[in-house]
């Protein structure tokens, strides 16, 4: 189960992301927002984050304009790891190496091609399970 979110920036981006998912064969809740009205970006953010740090969904995927706002926000709720990514080289390797649990992604950045291939990258990879990704993750957090 994946929990998506994102702000009035991200909404029409989530849109096309949710159709994706279907076509996958996802599951997955959308925490909102639930139009273009103006609204803040870290209701969303830290929604979806707590969503996944309680276990409830395996990934989320997060979007606002530059995906920036959202991540900080999402990367304060413990046990989160939110990995802004413009790429699939970063997507890739942010699974491979940090064990994210989070795609953000920045509507007014990426086009609509780039991000679900961003989104197919990040679902599609597990994380590598080396010791020295386990022990570098183990220090993220005090
Ligand atoms: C909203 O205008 C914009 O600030 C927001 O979507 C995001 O880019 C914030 O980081």
């Amino acid at each position: 189960m994946i929990a998506v979110g994102s702000d009035h920036g991200g909404y029409a981006l989530k849109q096309v992301v949710m159709k994706h998912l279907d076509s996958r064969g996802e599951k997955y809740f959308d925490f909102g927002t639930y139009s273009e009205a103006s609204c803040d970006y870290p209701d969303f953010g830290r929604a979806v984050a707590e969503a996944v740090a309680r276990g409830e969904y395996q990934y989320g995927i997060i979007i606002c304009g530059t995906g920036i706002g959202i991540s900080i926000t999402a990367n304060k709720v413990h046990g989160i790891r939110a990995a802004l990514c413009g790429d699939c080289f970063s997507a890739e390797a942010t699974r491979l190496h940090n064990d994210a649990n989070i795609l953000a992604l920045g509507a007014r950045v990426v086009g609509e091609g780039l991000a679900l291939k961003i989104v197919d990258t990040f679902l599609d990879t597990p994380f590598s399970n080396d010791e020295r990704h386990i022990r570098r993750i183990s220090k993220i957090e005090p």
